[in-house]
């Protein structure tokens, strides 16, 4: 019996204007279900949804609890962890595995970010991973087909019974420092954990003694760093290990990734729109129709009180913006 602990606390910037402050990424609808939901759907293949618990914050509860309510699945309040600020993904962790401890200390835990899109098959293989709890810390490992510098790099160590163990681990590597790394057949980091809860917490101990002492001893929220689980833990620690994934992942980071999953039409089009010699495009727009005429490869997103347009190679590029929006208030 595997609990399940998913991280809903992200603002998915780059997504402007669909993703904004109150409705982030990982709430939009992709195809039917939100990218959360989704992920709540595989967790209920390894978890009884009473042992599925989701970290987000104050903002967010009621779009979480609605959207397993719309899936026909309880969840108790005790289960929605309100963090009263975003302290990255680290801390998240770490107030899930003190909940569950709490329940059964020999727990293994399975952590879902919940922006991701993952194909069907998953499910298996992820379970398969679950002998090495035992001693390692499991990630879940992509072949990469780009130097995204947004991504942690996993170098692939000596060959476990299933998958590696890790000979480094480096978050977010610059471009240059990512373009070796792919010629040398480093993994990407997919970004969902498996591990039991001792392993989790001797780790936590041995790097973050400040937020494993928070945790145990309960002091207060602000007095935790705010750190990633993949700069605090992961870079540092000798256990860790790395189970390659074959199913198809997109972390759908900005709308070039968004377009890459869509349909699209003859002349590579995606979205509702008319088009004339038009190529390449992604549209989306809210109550508008809308038609191109001789457009390239370029993002138009409209939402009821803003519009975006952008070319697709610099999709990026959004977040920069989010960035001065926010500057100007
Ligand atoms: N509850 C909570 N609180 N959740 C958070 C917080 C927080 O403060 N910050 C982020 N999250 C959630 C996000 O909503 C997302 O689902 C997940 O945790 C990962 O956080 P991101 O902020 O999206 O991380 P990233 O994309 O920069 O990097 C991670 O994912 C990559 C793959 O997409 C790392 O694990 C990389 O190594 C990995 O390659
Ligand atoms: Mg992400």
């Amino acid at each position: 019996q595997i609990y399940t602990i998913i991280l809903a606390g992200g603002v998915g910037t780059r997504l402007w204007p669909l993703s904004r402050t109150y409705y982030p990424k990982q709430f939009l609808q992709v195809n039917g279900h939100s990218l959360f939901q989704k992920t709540y759907l595989r967790a209920v293949e390894n978890s009884n949804p009473s042992d599925i618990y989701v970290v987000t914050n104050e903002l967010h509860h009621f779009l979480v609890k609605n959207q397993i309510n719309e899936l026909r699945y309880p969840i108790a309040d005790e289960q929605i962890l309100l963090e009263p600020s975003g302290k990255n993904t680290l801390p998240a962790i770490a107030w899930g595995v003190t909940e569950i401890a709490k329940k059964n200390p020999d727990s293994v835990i399975m952590v879902f970010p919940s922006d991701h899109l993952l194909g069907a098959s998953a499910g298996e293989e992820l379970r398969s991973a679950i002998p090495l709890c035992e001693h390692y810390l499991v990630t879940f490992g992509i072949i990469p087909d780009s130097p995204h510098t947004g991504y942690g790099y996993i170098a692939p160590g000596n060959p476990l019974e299933k998958g590696f163990q890790v000979h480094e681990f480096k978050e977010k590597p610059d471009e240059d420092t990512a373009r070796q790394y792919v010629k040398d057949g480093y993994f990407w980091n997919s970004g969902m954990f498996l591990f039991s809860v001792q392993v989790f917490m001797n780790e936590l101990i041995r790097y973050q003694p400040i937020i494993a002492d928070i945790f145990e001893k309960g002091g207060s929220w602000d007095e935790l760093p705010s750190v990633s689980i993949d700069y605090g833990i992961l870079e540092h620690s000798n256990n860790v290990a790395v189970v390659p994934l074959s199913s198809s992942w997109s972390d759908l980071g900005n709308f070039n990734a968004w377009y890459e999953i869509s349909g699209k039409d003859a002349c590579d089009n995606s979205g509702n729109c008319m088009a004339i010699e038009s190529y390449g495009n992604f549209v989306t727009t809210k109550d508008r129709f809308a038609a191109l005429i001789g457009i390239k490869d370029t993002i138009v997103v409209e939402t009821c009180d803003a519009l975006l347009v952008c070319r697709r190679d610099m999709a990026e590029r959004v977040g920069d913006l989010v960035k001065d929006l926010k500057k100007q208030g």
